[in-house]
C-alpha cells in the first residue's frame, strides 16, 4: 500500500505512521509522499529529516477545488492507494473526496459523533464529559462523519485543561492511527454501509 500523508503543522501523527511503516508494524506499505499546505511547519522539516518525499502545496489565495486538484494530482503521480490526513487543517472539497472514494482516512481528537469540527478537546471539557478520546475514520463528504475504523477512549481528569487533555489524547491518537492502518493494509477491514468490520 502506497500511503500519502497530508499535514499542516506539527506532524506527530505523520511521524507515528512513518515509524510504524518503517518498523513493519503497518505491513506491506510505504510512505509514498508527505504533502503540506504550509511551508514553515515542523512536520515538513521532520519529514525531510526522515528522508520522506515532501511536497509543499500552499493554499493561500487559491480556490479550494483548484488547490485540492493539485494535491490529488500529486498523490496520483506518486501512485498513492491510501490518503492519511494527519493534522491536515483544510476542509476537503467534494471533488477531492470523490477522487479517492473510501481511500481517505482521518484522525479526530474526540469520540465521534461527539464533538466534530475544530476545538474538539475544548468542546469536550466545556460539555463536561468524563470520557473522550480519538477516532480514526474514513472520510466522506461531511465533516468528521465517515465510517469509523478505530476509537480509543481517554478519561477526562478533574483538573484537565485543553492542553493536558490534548497531550494524553495525542498519545492515544498515535496508537489508534497505526492500529487502524495496520488493519487496512493487511486487508482485514470490510465495510457494510457505514459499519466497518475488522476481520
Ligand atoms: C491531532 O490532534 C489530530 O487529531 C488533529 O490535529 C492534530 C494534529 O497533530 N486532527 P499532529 O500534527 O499529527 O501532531
Amino acid at each position: 500500500m502506497r500511503i500519502g500523508i497530508l499535514i499542516s503543522g506539527r506532524g506527530s501523527n505523520m511521524i507515528a505512521i512513518a515509524d510504524a511503516v518503517a518498523s513493519g508494524q503497518i505491513p506491506e506499505s510505504e510512505v509514498a509522499v508527505v504533502i503540506s499546505n504550509k511551508k514553515d511547519v515542523p512536520g515538513v522539516t521532520r519529514a525531510m529529516e526522515m528522508g520522506l518525499p515532501v511536497i509543499v502545496i500552499e493554499h493561500e489565495g487559491r480556490p479550494r477545488e483548484e488547490h485540492d486538484k493539485e494535491i490529488a494530482d500529486a498523490l496520483d503521480a506518486h501512485d498513492v492507494g491510501m490518503v492519511c490526513l494527519a493534522g491536515y487543517m483544510r476542509i476537503l472539497s467534494p471533488y477531492f473526496v470523490q477522487r479517492f472514494p473510501n481511500k481517505i482516512v482521518n484522525i479526530h481528537p474526540s469520540l465521534l459523533p461527539s464533538f466534530p469540527g475544530i476545538n474538539a478537546v475544548q468542546q469536550a471539557i466545556e460539555y463536561g464529559v468524563k470520557v473522550t478520546g480519538c477516532t480514526v475514520h474514513f472520510v466522506d463528504e461531511e465533516l468528521d462523519h465517515g465510517p469509523i475504523i478505530e476509537q480509543v477512549a481517554v478519561p477526562v481528569l478533574v483538573d484537565d485543561d485543553p492542553d493536558s487533555l490534548s497531550e494524553r489524547i495525542l498519545e492515544a491518537e498515535h496508537d489508534a492511527y497505526v492500529s487502524a492502518l495496520a488493519k487496512i493494509c493487511s486487508m482485514r477491514v470490510e465495510m457494510t454501509g457505514r459499519v466497518v468490520k475488522v476481520l
